[in-house]
């Protein structure tokens, strides 16, 4: 098959489109025809060595673990799925991912894919959307009427996190730049800042639960607008000192790839109650354009691999 590997951590011109062995499904596993792919800033993350103390890979290796497509085959005990299905999943970025024509993914990761989207739309769901999701829901127990502050409200994550927490009926300020603004607000935030034109942290206070995609002077800026005991949840790690010393709690989160928790997002989209956004569509052998662009950091919504 054909597939974009890495033989070695590096810049753009590690990612090599070539040939690669056909993957082979264990019997809990499924093997995926491909569809689609999405690119997370991860996927670049671990293509530049940033992650490779916790994350042992092995070379010649494949990036990209948001997966659609269809179901070729089954291993021997998976019963939920059957070939011919249309499903969706984030792998496990420890093992071979989806920038290739065919990928296996544990079944307990893989859900059904929305009916209402394209199938190459639905590769930008799996980890923005879960990843979203858990840091409101499962680390941030977040509930109706509380205040939410969001940060990077218009990337790949952010896009989700205004729209599930306006699902939960939570109040939702959201932080994004001058060109987002009227999209964050159609999404459905209560409040937007420009943080090109405006310091959140004079404006904002007293809010239960800060959603933190960003870091740096962000999260520490971040520590004032949260009323005592109230919570920061980060994806890019938090300063537990910090939180300390301003009597509230963070708390950092590497999101689990769960398709049960997929397939309830699959209902919302299909409920049209969860939009998904799509700034640009690429081919597979124009990776390095796509990684190009997310490295850039202002994509508005997700990038699509097209294979
Ligand atoms: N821990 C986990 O399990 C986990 C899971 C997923 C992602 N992550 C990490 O979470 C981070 C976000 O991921 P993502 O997929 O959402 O990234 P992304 O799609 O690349 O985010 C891009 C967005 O960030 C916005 N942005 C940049 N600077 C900002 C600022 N100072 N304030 C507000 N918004 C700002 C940009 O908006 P403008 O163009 O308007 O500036 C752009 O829309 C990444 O570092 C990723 O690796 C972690």
């Amino acid at each position: 098959m054909k597939a974009v590997r890495i033989h070695k951590y590096g810049g753009l011109e590690t990612l090599i489109y070539e040939d690669a062995p056909m993957p082979v499904a264990g019997a809990d596993e499924v093997l995926i025809k491909i569809t689609a792919a999405s690119v997370n800033p991860v996927d670049w993350k671990i293509r530049e060595g940033h992650m490779k103390e916790g994350l042992k890979i092995h070379f010649p290796f494949i990036l990209g673990w948001d997966v659609s497509g269809v179901i070729e085959s089954v291993g021997a005990v998976v019963t939920r799925f059957a070939a011919g299905d249309k499903v969706y999943a984030r792998a496990d970025t420890s093992r071979n991912g989806s920038y290739a024509e065919y990928m296996v993914v544990r079944a307990a990761e893989v859900a059904f894919a929305p009916d209402s989207i394209p199938l190459n739309f639905a590769a930008a769901v799996p980890l923005a959307a879960q990843t979203a999701w858990a840091g409101l829901f499962e680390q941030g127990n977040l509930h109706s009427g509380q205040t939410v502050l969001i940060h990077g409200a218009s990337g790949g994550v952010g896009v989700f996190a205004v729209q599930l927490a306006r699902i939960a009926k939570a109040h939702v300020i959201a932080v994004t730049s001058t060109k987002n603004v009227d999209f964050v607000k159609a999404l459905g935030a209560d409040k937007v800042i420009d943080y090109t034109k405006n310091d959140f942290s004079t404006l904002v206070k007293n809010v239960t639960l800060v959603f933190d995609t960003i870091g740096g002077e962000t999260q520490k800026k971040s520590w004032g607008v949260i009323k005592k005991g109230g919570l920061l949840v980060s994806t890019v790690g938090a300063d537990q000192k910090a939180a300390e010393q301003h009597s509230v709690h963070a708390k950092s989160f590497m999101v689990n790839s769960n398709g049960a928790r997929l397939q309830e997002i699959s209902g919302l989209v299909d409920d049209n109650r969860l939009k998904v956004i799509i700034e640009k569509e690429f081919a597979l052998k124009d990776i390095k354009a796509a990684h190009k662009l997310s490295e850039e950091g202002h994509v508005r919504g997700k990038i699509i691999i097209n294979v």
